[in-house]
């Protein structure tokens, strides 16, 4: 049976926070489906995940055109849930798609093309049944490829009506401030970047945070709790289920060091102390920042978006608890 969405699903007016100088507004949780959305997971959680997300008032959900495994699957499990659960709440909904990495085979494929940007953005939209999506991202600079073809590509996407909105992703402090010039005389201005970022790799800070704030551009960060490392999942031991055993294509058990460890449960108990769990307290770490609009998170089971979310109930830190976070992270470098 079709799911009825939670009526009390906007009763957290706090939950959406404007996305840099634009009229959209995101949710400062939102969900990522990098992993276990692929045609190789139970479509019954994945569809369970996206469900209990949007009955909390979830209302933005990031893909890619390579997401799966195998790559393309993630937008075909996708599409398949609102084609069956949420057909009539489209216009809730901010989707986002990607093209910048290896998708096909050839030379147009992958990169930065307009070639590859626009035929990848037509196979999304029939992975996901839609018509348009409301986010197109260049997911990665190219380096061979001039930026005003990529941008360009990206502009086309708006203005054909394909996307609503045109973001980047990955692209450091100075190709961003390019990106958005760009993007403005192109009458498409770049409405949000999706940079890494987590208490373990703060790059941002190094001038892509302020051209953010400069141009008017929202953040959305991915990663925030570095794959679950920024969690209690391995603090006990690897779990059989958690992502660095089941998939470790990037986060893999060398990762997770004694030190590492250490550092972790230092981070966590000050985390106690402000009366949150690591994963909270990692997630207001990364809202902190004023140019990030949202934490990009992912999940493979649904209590971690309720406890996820609770994360808004404390998103302040006083200074003494800033420093105290920065050197034990700083020791672990
Ligand atoms: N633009 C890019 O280049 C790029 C690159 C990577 C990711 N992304 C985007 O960012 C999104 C998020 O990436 P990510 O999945 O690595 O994010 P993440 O939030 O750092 O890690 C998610 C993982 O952390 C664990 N977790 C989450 N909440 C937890 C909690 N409360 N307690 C215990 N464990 C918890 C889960 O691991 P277990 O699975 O072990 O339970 C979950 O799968 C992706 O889906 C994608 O949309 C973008």
């Amino acid at each position: 049976m079709a799911h009825s969405p939670a009526p009390t699903r906007y009763d957290n007016p706090d939950l959406y926070r404007r996305c840099g100088r634009s009229g959209l507004k995101l949710p400062a949780i939102s969900l990522g489906l990098w992993h276990n959305f692929g045609a190789e997971h139970d479509y019954a959680n994945s569809r369970a995940l996206v469900l209990r997300a949007f009955d909390l008032g979830i209302t933005h959900f990031d893909l890619a055109n390579n997401y799966g495994p195998p790559p393309g699957t993630a937008e075909e499990t996708f599409g398949k849930i609102l084609h069956t659960d949420l057909a009539g709440y489209r216009d809730e909904l901010i989707i986002s798609t990607k093209a910048g990495y290896t998708m096909w085979d050839g030379p147009y494929g992958d990169w930065g093309s307009r070639k590859y940007l626009l035929s990848s953005l037509d196979q999304s939209l029939r992975r996901m049944r839609l018509e348009y999506v409301d986010i197109f991202y260049s997911h990665r600079p190219d380096p061979h490829t001039p930026l005003d073809e990529t941008m360009g590509a990206v502009a086309h996407a708006v203005k054909s009506g394909k996307a609503l909105y045109a973001g980047i992703s990955n692209y450091n402090a100075e190709q961003t401030a390019r990106a958005a010039k760009l993007l403005r005389e192109l009458g498409t201005p770049c409405l949000i970047h999706q940079p890494k970022y987590h208490l373990f790799d703060r790059w941002i800070e190094n001038g892509l945070s302020q051209v953010l704030l400069d141009e008017g551009v929202g953040g959305i960060a991915f990663c925030p709790l570095a794959q679950g490392l920024l969690t209690n999942r391995y603090l006990d031991g690897l779990p059989p289920d958690a992502r660095a055993v089941r998939d470790p294509r990037f986060l893999k058990p060398g990762h997770i060091t004694p030190a590492k460890l250490a550092v972790l449960r230092a981070l966590e108990t000050i985390a106690r102390r402000r009366g949150q769990s690591l994963a909270q307290m990692s997630l207001a770490w990364v809202l902190h920042n004023p140019a990030i609009t949202s934490a990009l998170i992912g999940a493979s089971k649904t209590r971690q978006i309720e406890e996820n979310l609770e994360t808004l109930e404390n998103l302040k830190f006083s200074a003494a608890e800033l420093a105290e976070i920065d050197r034990i992270v700083d020791g672990a470098a």
